[in-house]
């Protein structure tokens, strides 16, 4: 047989599963900032996450699905906010809730990896003013140990943040998120002070034994300069470095860059914190330098007219191109600086009517495959999302399940994509190349 018309395999073991977080499907997570931010009408057309999926409530039924689909992994959040909904209560009826869930996924043959932290404050924390405050992060780890001493059993995958940049720039930076600011450099301090977060949070997970993993989850979000005009080049360098290298530095280094702000650099426990390393991976951007309606310092982004867009782009302000090599691109890089073990914990595009969907996965997916070919470590693929869920700022306006998720009814039906997803996580191989896949 030729090789391109062998089925292309994955190692043993090779984790598929999808991902999803507390706030965007447990319903009625009143405590936190983001239910208040949705209060006062803030979401788009003031959609509210409301009952979400209704997993607060019961999560068998979707739980099933993923099994049926052969998925032998999830990756979930815990709600900090149901947690230690006072400062320094912690509700052993909620940890005892997460426990059931996590039980319900080894009864099924599902692989857990939970998120501490999702988005997602406590109001009282919020209050406090955030990852801007300097206690923060040992409020997180205070939090953790009561993680890890009630649920430590059930799960030894651990993501201790979600996309730091992300979170940070969404929400003090660009102002599209809760608390609405608009000062680039107090994101850079939040980013800065969640790495101070991971590094706390690491520490008192490692303490419970070496069964334990824990991955810091970034978003490599791929800048391509707009022309080869030098000041074009160096923009996009100034974008990648404040969104992707700054994290990757300093968890390599265990130092925070000056970009984070003033203040002690070497952070304690930071260096020796992340045992593998939690990639999302969604799209690119090209980047201009300065123009009149800068979206961050000196520069201005946007998305090429003559490149297939998801869903995500349809608003003009956000970015939707589908590009797979961005992901190759993104694993080649990160596993040359860190070596690290990595995990693709979010990748996926809003698509309503599926027509992009298969073909994005089996793109993206080659991609995955030909970076094992190259060895780099590559342990699991977890797609965004299971069923279409509360997306932040964009309410329930755009579709990232493998599962349709009407929220009036309640209604799941699965896409097309969520079937072939199935096909190739039960044989834990993708189909032979393709003219259409094999160059992503
Ligand atoms: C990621 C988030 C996730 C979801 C997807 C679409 O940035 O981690 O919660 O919103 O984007």
């Amino acid at each position: 047989m030729r090789p391109e018309q062998q089925q292309r395999t994955f190692p043993d073991g090779f984790l598929w599963g999808t991902a999803t977080s507390a706030h965007q499907v447990e319903g009625q997570n009143t405590n936190n900032q983001w239910w208040a931010w949705e209060q006062q009408g803030r979401v788009y057309q003031g959609d509210s996450s409301g009952d979400a999926c209704g997993w607060w409530r019961d999560v068998a039924g979707d739980l099933d699905r993923a099994a049926a689909l052969g998925q032998n992994a999830h990756r979930m959040s815990l709600e900090w906010s149901r947690i230690e909904p006072v400062e320094g209560q912690f509700d052993a009826v909620a940890l005892a809730r997460y426990r059931a869930i996590l039980e319900h996924m080894h009864q099924r043959g599902i692989t857990p990896m939970l998120t501490l932290h999702h988005f997602t404050n406590p109001l009282w924390l919020e209050a406090q003013g955030g990852w801007l405050h300097p206690a923060t992060p040992q409020r997180f780890a205070r939090y953790t140990e009561q993680v890890i001493a009630a649920l430590g059993d059930c799960c030894q995958l651990w993501c201790t943040i979600n996309e730091p940049s992300i979170y940070a720039g969404l929400s003090y930076a660009a102002g599209w998120w809760p608390p609405g600011r608009r000062q680039p450099r107090l994101a850079l301090l939040v980013a800065g002070n969640m790495l101070r977060g991971h590094a706390a949070a690491a520490t008192v997970i490692h303490r419970a034994g070496s069964q334990h993993q824990v991955g810091l989850v970034h978003n490599l979000h791929i800048y391509e300069p707009a022309t080869l005009l030098p000041q074009d080049i160096l923009t996009a360098r100034l974008f990648d470095y404040t969104n992707n290298q700054a994290i990757l530095n300093a968890l390599t280094t265990g130092r925070l860059s000056p970009v984070f702000g003033l203040g002690q650099r070497t952070v304690p426990g930071l260096r020796d914190a992340t045992d593998f390393f939690g990639l999302n991976y969604y799209t690119r951007s090209h980047v201009r330098f300065f123009s009149r309606s800068p979206t961050w310092i000196l520069g201005h982004e946007f998305t090429p007219t003559d490149v297939e867009q998801s869903d995500m782009g349809a608003d003009g302000k956000t970015y939707g191109e589908i590009y797979p090599a961005g992901l190759y691109q993104a694993l080649e890089r990160i596993y040359q600086q860190t070596g690290l073990p990595i995990y693709i914990t979010e990748t996926g595009l809003p698509d309503d009517d599926d027509d992009q969907r298969p073909r994005f996965l089996l793109r993206h997916l080659s991609a995955v495959h030909r970076a094992l070919q190259r060895g780099i470590d590559v342990r699991g693929v977890f797609i965004w999302s299971l069923l279409d869920n509360f997306e932040w700022a964009h309410g329930w306006h755009l579709r990232f399940g493998l599962y349709a998720f009407d929220e009036r009814t309640g209604e799941r039906r699965l896409r097309p994509s969520g079937a072939l997803y199935a096909i190739i996580a039960r044989a834990n191989a993708l189909p032979a190349l393709t003219r259409e896949t094999g160059g992503f």
